[in-house]
């Protein structure tokens, strides 16, 4: 994701990304040792403090091509069953685990969560400075308020605002964020939530980083329309794609904005060798997230961040050999308008990324996917 611009000059509002009618692919990084609430799982797979572990992985994405990856980041556990056995507990921070992965890979995209509600924005516009200059050009920002208010209290909040309330403050965030970038100008913002003053000293982005959003309210598609480049959604089903997709285009029309931010679908991944193996077991691991506390609470977090509490635990998934998740992945494109997935791994290791590489490789002889070379590892 080399970037020609020169440093040190005013930064463009936003870069042309379209996908262009091929899809992208990402995962969801398992910094924890399982991402879903099951005993089973989690003792499938590795101790994520494994920092070779990490390192491995992070090779494994590179050597498949994966276009990104997304280290997710939350600050308190979810409930004590699920700290016992390594849900979302422990984890890793994703801005001080980014560094390492970008140490590994050359071409990767990194993206960090990182709570605009918990760092001042300066903080963020200097952490993003470095890890932009680390990575030459290849680390990105998803800008989360955090929705908890076990781990609000962490930083002092009673209860944490409601959500519109805190777009409205990322809004401003990402403003100052924005200006402080700029190293030709002295950043002068005084609103509502922040106040700045003053000029932050470089490395200073060549283009602004990649910023992504995984919104659900309606407030949220304005402020991912108005400011990123692309959306992570997760829906129940795929064919609640199209709606979302109406939806983001209409607000970045409103905005009179002509790019509406891609949007990548957060769906599991299970890929076996034999004809029925993946199905299988993938069913024999979903049914594991049983009835237990760590589930239940889980559910209502899902809930919370989908704006929909009818079917937590249903997600869309690409399930099978490598050739019937192919086919599965150009299907949906074709019905649905998928354009991006960030998978989730329920059983995550190395090996399991590079059983991408067969499904890859037919995605690009059927002209679904371009290997990330082809546009010069760019964005
Ligand atoms: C793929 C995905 C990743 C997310 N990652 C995080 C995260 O790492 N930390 C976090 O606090 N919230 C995370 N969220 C929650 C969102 O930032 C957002 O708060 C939630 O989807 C609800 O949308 P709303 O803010 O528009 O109500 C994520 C959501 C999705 C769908």
């Amino acid at each position: 994701m080399l970037k020609t611009a020169a440093r040190g000059v005013s930064l463009g509002r936003r870069k042309p990304k379209a996908f262009g009618g091929t899809m992208r692919f990402g995962i969801f990084w398992p910094g924890t040792r399982t991402l879903l609430p099951s005993e089973k799982i989690a003792a499938l797979n590795p101790d994520p403090l494994d920092l070779g572990i990490q390192l491995d992985l992070a090779r494994a994405c590179e050597h498949v091509a994966l276009d990104l990856v997304l280290l997710g980041d939350g600050y308190a556990p979810s409930s004590e069953e699920g700290t016992r056995f390594g849900f979302q507990d422990p984890g890793l921070h994703a801005l001080t685990l980014a560094a390492p992965l970008i140490m590994v890979t050359e071409h990767l995209g990194i993206i960090s969560t990182l709570h605009s509600t918990f760092f001042h924005p300066t903080h963020i516009a200097r952490f993003g400075a470095n890890m932009d200059w680390l990575s030459d050009g290849r680390w990105g920002w998803n800008i989360v308020n955090g929705y908890r208010d076990y781990e609000a209290s962490l930083f002092g909040f009673e209860t944490l605002p409601d959500s519109a309330t805190l777009y409205d403050a990322s809004d401003e965030a990402v403003r100052i964020i924005e200006s402080l970038w700029d190293s030709l100008k002295r950043t002068e913002f005084s609103g509502t939530h922040y106040k700045c003053h003053g000029k932050m000293k470089g490395p200073y982005p060549a283009e602004r980083p990649v910023f992504v959003c995984a919104a659900a309210s309606e407030r949220g598609r304005r402020f991912t329309a108005e400011h990123c480049d692309y959306m992570f959604a997760s829906p129940t089903q795929l064919s609640d794609l199209p709606p979302i997709k109406e939806d983001l285009a209409h607000h970045a029309a409103e905005a009179k904005i002509a790019q509406s931010p891609e949007v990548l679908v957060v769906a599991d991944l299970l890929i076996r060798d034999e004809p029925g193996e993946a199905k299988e077991m993938f069913d024999s691991l979903m049914a594991s997230i049983g009835a237990n506390e760590a589930a239940q609470k889980w559910s209502g977090q899902i809930g919370r961040l989908r704006n929909e509490k009818k079917t937590p635990f249903k997600f869309p998934y690409f399930v099978g050999t490598a050739t019937e998740v192919a086919e599965q992945l150009i299907e949906a494109k074709s019905n649905w308008g998928l354009n991006g997935v960030l998978f989730r791994l329920p059983v995550w290791s190395p090996q399991e990324v590079l059983r991408l590489h067969p499904v890859f490789d037919i995605l690009e002889r059927e002209g679904v996917r371009l290997h990330p070379q082809t546009r010069d590892y760019s964005w």
